[in-house]
Formats: C-alpha cells, sequence, structure tokens
C-alpha cells in the first residue's frame, strides 16, 4: 500500500473518471473532491452526480443543480484554500431528460417523436426500468464527452444495489428496447394478449411497476405502439450503447474504486475491481474513505491518565480517567480493524494503487471539508 498516492495527479490528461463502489461508501465526496483537485491543476473539469440529497448541491454553492452543467463560483474554491487554475462545472443526473433527448435524436420525425414521448410505457421507462439510470449515466457522460467542452469528465455512479450494474446497463437497455423478450409475450399479433399479461405479471418482470399502473389491455396498447414507434430507432440505440461501451473500455478513462474499511463494502470493491480487471478496462486506483486513524499519544497505556491521578494524589469522582482508557481502547480497537480490513483488501487485489481517506470529524458537507477530501485523496 502507498499511503502517499496522488491519485488527482494519476487521473490527469484523462477524458473520463468513473467513480464506482457499494452504496453509502463516499462515491459522489470522492468523485466532487477528485473533481475539484483536477480543476485546480488547470482542467476543464465537468462532474455528473447522482445524489438526490443534495449535499454536495448545497457544498458547491449551487442551488438548483440539474442536468444543465452549472459553474462553481471559483472564489468558493480558493477561499477553501485551493487554488483555482481551470474550471469546474457540476451536473445532477436528469435520467428523463437524458433519455428524452436521446429519443429526439433517433426519432425518424417530429410525429414519432411526439408519439414516443407520449406514451405511457416509455414515460415510464427512464424510471421504472431497472438499469435505466446506469444507461443514462453513462449516456450523459458520453454526450458531455463529445461536446469537447470539457478535458475531463468525472462520473459518480448510482448507489446501485449491486456497484457492477451500470457495466451491464447499456447492453441490457438495448436488449429490452430491442424488445424482444416483449414481442414473444405479445405474440405475432399484439391481440394474443391473455397470456402475455399473465407472464408479464408473473415474471416479476422489470416493467412491472408500470404494468401496475394500467390495466391489462392499456398496457398491451402501449406496449405495442411502444415497439413499433422503436422499431426505427432500434439501430440508433444499439450504436449509442456500443459508442458508450467503447468510451467506457478506451485508454483515456479510469475507473476509481471507493470502499470504506469494512468487510461488506470490501467484498463489493474486491468484485468490482476483478471483474473490471477481467473485462479490461483501465483501473485507476482503490480508495479506501472514512479510515480510523491510530490516536494520538503513541503506544501509551490506556490507563495512563489513573496512574498519573493517583500518583498526583487527585481525586476523579467524574471517573473521567476510566472514560479516557475506554476511549482510548475503542480508537485503537478500530484503527487495527481498519488497517486489518486495508491489508486483506490490498492482499485480495495485489496491491493495488491504494489512496486513504481519513474518518472526518465533520461530514464533508461544505468546499473546505471537499478540499480537505482532495489534499487526502492527493497524498498530501
Ligand atoms: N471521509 C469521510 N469522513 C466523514 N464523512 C464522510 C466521508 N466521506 C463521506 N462522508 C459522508 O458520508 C455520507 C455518504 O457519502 P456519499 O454520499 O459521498 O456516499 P455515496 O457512496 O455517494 O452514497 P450513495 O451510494 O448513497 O450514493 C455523506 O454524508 C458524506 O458527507
Ligand atoms: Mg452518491
Amino acid at each position: 500500500m502507498a499511503p502517499d498516492l496522488d491519485l488527482v495527479g494519476l487521473l490527469e490528461r484523462r477524458r473520463v473518471v468513473v467513480v464506482a463502489g457499494a452504496g453509502g461508501v463516499g462515491k459522489t465526496t470522492v468523485s466532487a473532491a477528485l473533481a475539484l483537485g483536477l480543476a485546480s491543476r488547470g482542467a476543464r473539469v465537468a462532474v455528473v452526480t447522482i445524489d438526490p440529497a443534495r449535499r454536495l448541491a448545497s457544498a458547491l454553492g449551487i442551488e438548483h443543480l440539474g442536468d444543465v452543467p452549472h459553474r462553481v463560483d471559483p472564489a468558493r474554491i480558493t477561499q477553501a484554500g485551493m487554488p483555482m487554475a481551470g474550471t469546474l462545472d457540476a451536473l445532477q443526473l436528469d435520467p428523463r431528460a437524458t433519455f428524452d433527448r436521446l429519443v429526439a435524436r433517433e426519432a425518424p420525425d417530429e410525429a414519432a417523436r411526439q408519439k414516443i414521448l407520449r406514451n405511457r410505457v416509455y414515460r415510464h421507462l427512464s424510471t421504472a426500468v431497472a438499469g435505466a439510470q446506469e444507461f443514462m449515466a453513462v449516456e450523459r457522460l458520453y454526450e458531455l464527452v463529445d461536446s469537447d467542452d470539457y478535458d475531463v469528465v468525472v462520473l459518480d455512479t448510482p448507489p446501485a444495489r449491486n456497484a457492477l450494474d451500470f457495466l451491464d446497463a447499456p447492453e441490457r437497455m438495448t436488449r429490452f428496447v430491442e424488445g424482444r423478450g416483449l414481442r414473444l409475450l405479445l405474440g405475432p399479433r399484439s391481440g394474443a394478449g391473455r397470456t402475455g399479461w399473465r407472464a408479464l405479471q408473473a415474471g416479476g418482470h422489470m416493467v412491472m411497476s408500470v404494468v401496475e399502473r394500467l390495466t391489462g389491455a392499456q398496457l398491451l396498447t402501449d406496449l405495442s405502439e411502444f415497439l413499433q414507434s422503436f422499431d426505427g430507432m432500434y439501430q440508433g440505440f444499439s450504436d449509442r450503447a456500443s459508442a458508450v461501451r467503447n468510451l467506457l473500455a478506451s485508454d483515456s478513462t479510469r475507473f476509481v474504486v471507493v470502499t470504506g474499511p469494512r468487510p461488506e463494502p470490501a467484498g463489493e470493491a474486491i468484485a468490482l475491481w476483478r471483474r473490471l480487471r477481467d473485462d479490461r478496462y483501465s483501473l485507476g486506483a482503490v480508495v479506501v474513505n472514512r479510515v480510523h486513524a491510530e490516536p494520538a499519544g503513541g503506544g501509551a497505556p490506556p490507563d495512563g491518565l489513573a496512574h498519573l491521578l493517583a500518583a498526583a494524589g487527585a481525586a476523579d469522582p467524574e471517573g473521567l480517567a476510566q472514560r479516557a482508557a475506554d476511549a482510548l481502547s475503542a480508537a485503537r480497537a478500530r484503527a487495527a480493524a481498519d488497517r486489518h480490513e486495508m491489508a486483506a483488501l490490498a492482499q485480495a487485489l495485489g496491491n493495488p494503487p491504494t489512496a486513504v481517506v481519513p474518518a472526518l470529524d465533520d461530514d464533508p458537507v461544505e468546499v473546505t471539508g471537499l478540499a480537505r477530501v482532495t489534499r487526502e485523496l492527493e497524498g498530501r
């Protein structure tokens, strides 16, 4: 393990940085901190966040963080003690808006575009279908890279049940849109609905949440209209999914895997890292976030204060010495557990480049906190 790894330096001159990991480990925080560091060094950076809690928006001083990139006021950053040689734009993924743009681009004409945008199955697609959010995240990434407005785009990934989901999302969505499964269910003519309806209900299928809101007949009408509308767009969708896949697989992309020093997220990080490696994606580094440092005081025995007080003949009616001893022991145990977990992680992955971010006393919800995380990621 190399605690002084400069992860920001490692990612300079890449076009795409994808930050992935288990739920709640600090992906959004690390994405923002990396984007901040890259912008600070002179790059034109966009960070795409997926942060429904909007913590990041408030940290960056942006009230209405939405689908459109929003420039972070450089003064906020310099006030936090960080130079600002480049620019930092932030946006919040809006899967629906991204999906609508994709459809608008691919629809053969205005009438087809209107028809599909009004279709109820389509309207639920962008939120209801498993993988739609992940697909739109990489689609938005592609748009931004394609625009040439940025030197590097940092992508925060959605809190997925499985951190690997977003890698498969483009392919899964293409398959869904292609509608093979649905076509089979609907039969050669959509009239053969009853079996299809039952099969859809039975399967715990990914369109269930759409299904729940429509009657069987409505659903089948909308579904067949949806499939017809998409017929002309399938090729465009499929080409786009390949382009997105190529971008993710290219050497100008780096993956950063975030984890906490605990067995569960570390297990997910190990699976993710191995999968990325096996599929030949370019790996940047592992970030172990919220690590508990060895408490100050070196190897002093926990009951040192008690001895000191006793030697001085001082009374300790509040039991201060005991509480201090307990706190010290607990902090040491936590630090030891974290060290142990990090060693296991390093061993499982063959000592990958690793950046360590300590558990901060205050949530990094202000620019100053993010800048602190950036400095840790720079190994400073
Ligand atoms: N090093 C740290 N020290 C203290 N708090 C932290 C640290 N890193 C992140 N946090 C806090 O932990 C919480 C979760 O972080 P964050 O939102 O970045 O995780 P996430 O992986 O994006 O979560 P989700 O999977 O829900 O999207 C936030 O409140 C954040 O401010
Ligand atoms: Mg997040």
